[in-house]
């Protein structure tokens, strides 16, 4: 296999290692954010556990959460949906958005109602502080069910903790056991050189979201053998396809009124959709699945974190993890791109 972060080749599921740490993990994650519902407009738990579960069957080992989605909701549900597989997953969580304490930065307010029925307005802070960080891990692996956890990710950066407080206490997480291996996210180049021996990043990319290759963090961590993780690719849904004028967002979704969901931004973005469609019928692909098979393809890029919020969802988005995407329709994928959007 040309690509020298291929490890492992199998039919079900393309597998990248994780940095350095030696733990391979399916190139496409489950994302869990819109399992907590907060900030998707809620989430029905059957349906989540469901995607999990189908996910995994369909090879998708790697499944990416944190403390804030839906204020422990989240890791609670992948914790009830992972009881009795925990040996076929690659659990990844994270630390450092803390809503129960007014430390650190303050992230923003949110009033959604859909997750807490009677205490709508949380502050959530940006806080790394070590004592802190160790309080975290413990409630993340109360709520997942588990006694370790693979990959440990600061989640948002906090200004007023050292970094070198923040890992040195990462790093005796991992001496004791409880993680195995380290990841920022939402993180500079230079936040990233201050942490030294990380695994991962997660950042936002995709398509209509390329900031990675412009701050040099496309570059960085593949020279330095960190694994990019990258969240957010089908642009919230909007890079299914499924998305158009009619669309009615629930309340609380944070797609109702994003500049992203535009009428003039849809109607380009699905005028460009409609000129893959030869393409990935030609690939056996559906326009999801191209759309994450170049994605997983652009210098740097070795995971997509995609979220799931039901069964078919999960199925459809493990096959975009199953083969490498021919050079000549990437580069086909390239002209069309640059018809309607300039990078
Ligand atoms: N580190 C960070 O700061 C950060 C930030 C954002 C995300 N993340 C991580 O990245 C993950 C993914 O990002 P994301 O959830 O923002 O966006 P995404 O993966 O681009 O979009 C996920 C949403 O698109 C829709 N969808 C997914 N697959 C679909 C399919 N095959 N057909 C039709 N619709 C489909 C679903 O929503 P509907 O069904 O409601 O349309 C789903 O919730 C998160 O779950 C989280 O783990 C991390």
């Amino acid at each position: 296999m040309a690509d020298g972060w291929v490890d492992n080749y199998e039919d079900i599921m393309l597998k990248r290692k994780l940095g350095n740490s030696g733990i391979g993990a399916s190139v496409i994650g489950l994302g869990t954010w819109v399992t907590g519902g907060w900030m998707w407009g809620g989430a029905d738990d059957r349906e989540s556990i469901k995607a999990i579960h189908a996910g995994l069957e369909a090879g998708i080992d790697l499944i990416d959460t944190a403390p804030v989605y839906g204020f422990g909701h989240s890791e609670e549900v992948v914790g009830k949906a992972i009881k009795g597989r925990r040996d076929k997953v690659v659990l990844a969580t994270k630390c450092g958005l803390v809503w129960d304490k007014a430390e650190g930065v303050l992230h923003f307010t949110s009033n959604e109602k859909t997750v807490t029925k009677t205490d709508f307005t949380k502050s959530v802070y940006k806080y790394l502080n070590p004592g802190s960080i160790r309080t975290e891990v413990e409630q993340s692996l109360k709520r997942l069910q588990t006694d370790y956890i693979d990959l440990y990710q600061t989640h948002w950066q906090d200004e007023t903790t050292p970094i070198c407080d923040t890992m040195s206490m990462l790093l005796k997480l991992k001496d004791e056991g409880k993680i195995r291996a380290i990841g920022v996210s939402n993180a500079s180049v230079e936040q990233m050189k201050e942490y030294g021996a990380i695994d991962t990043a997660q950042e936002k990319y995709s398509m209509l979201a390329r900031k990675l290759d412009e701050n040099g963090i496309t570059k960085y961590c593949p020279d330095n053998n960190v694994a990019i993780l990258a969240y957010s690719p089908l642009a919230n849904g909007l890079l299914t396809g499924k998305i158009n004028e009619q669309t009615q967002f629930g309340e609380g979704d944070l797609r109702k009124g994003n500049p992203l969901f535009t009428k003039e931004n849809l109607t380009k973005v699905s005028v460009m959709l409609n000129e893959f469609i030869p393409i990935a019928e030609e690939n056996g692909m559906t326009v999801t699945q191209l759309v994450m098979g170049w994605t997983l393809q652009r210098k740097g890029i070795t995971h997509l974190l995609v979220g799931a919020r039901n069964e078919q969802q999960a199925i459809e988005n493990s096959g975009g993890g199953k083969s490498l995407l021919p050079e000549q329709e990437r580069t086909k994928i390239d002209e069309i791109i640059s018809s309607y959007f300039a990078f």
